[in-house]
This record gives C-alpha cells, sequence and structure tokens, in this order.
C-alpha cells in the first residue's frame, strides 16, 4: 500500500504571483503526521489557470486531484482527506 500523498505546487508564473511561492515552504509546515507521508513537488504551469471553471490561482493537485485558491492549511486538509480515504479503503493482502 501506498502510504504517501503526491503534492504537486504549481510555480508557473501566474500561481506564483497569486501567492504560490510561500506554498513552497509547505514542508516546514507540515504538521508531525504527515512529515514523512508526503512528497512535495514543484511543478511548471499545471495548464488550467487560462479557465475560470477550474477556480481561482495559485493551483495544487493532490493525488492528482486539482485544487484551486489553495493555502498551506486547504492543501494539508487535502493530503489528511486523501490518507484517510486511503486507508479506509481497500486493504493489502
Ligand atoms: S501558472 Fe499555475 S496553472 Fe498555470
Amino acid at each position: 500500500m501506498n502510504t504517501s500523498v503526491t503534492v504537486e505546487i504549481c510555480t508557473g508564473t501566474t500561481c506564483f504571483v497569486m501567492g504560490a511561492g510561500h506554498l513552497l515552504n509547505l514542508s516546514e509546515e507540515l504538521p508531525a503526521r504527515l512529515k514523512d507521508r508526503v512528497d512535495l513537488r514543484g511543478a511548471h504551469c499545471l495548464g488550467v489557470c487560462n479557465d475560470p471553471q477550474n477556480g481561482k490561482p495559485p493551483f495544487a493537485r493532490v493525488d492528482q486531484k486539482l485544487l484551486s485558491d489553495v493555502s498551506i492549511e486547504s492543501i494539508i486538509a487535502a493530503c489528511d482527506r486523501a490518507l484517510a480515504d486511503r486507508e479506509g479503503g481497500a486493504h493489502a493482502i
């Protein structure tokens, strides 16, 4: 069973201007329960900032799920949900 969550933070220009820069400090802000369970990556433009239907930048993906208008707190909450979903799902044999 994969027990880590992949977090991709968009570092493209639009997201950076809208506040993504400070999100790269996420690893320092993670609560102890998530410290070893988050694979944090910076990503080039995720290609969603030009369509208002996707929401507002900055954008991030948590286990491939797109999140808009993200903050450190909303990413942490999404990581908790992703891990809870997995642990409540199928068990490894
Ligand atoms: S700059 Fe972030 S999605 Fe385009």
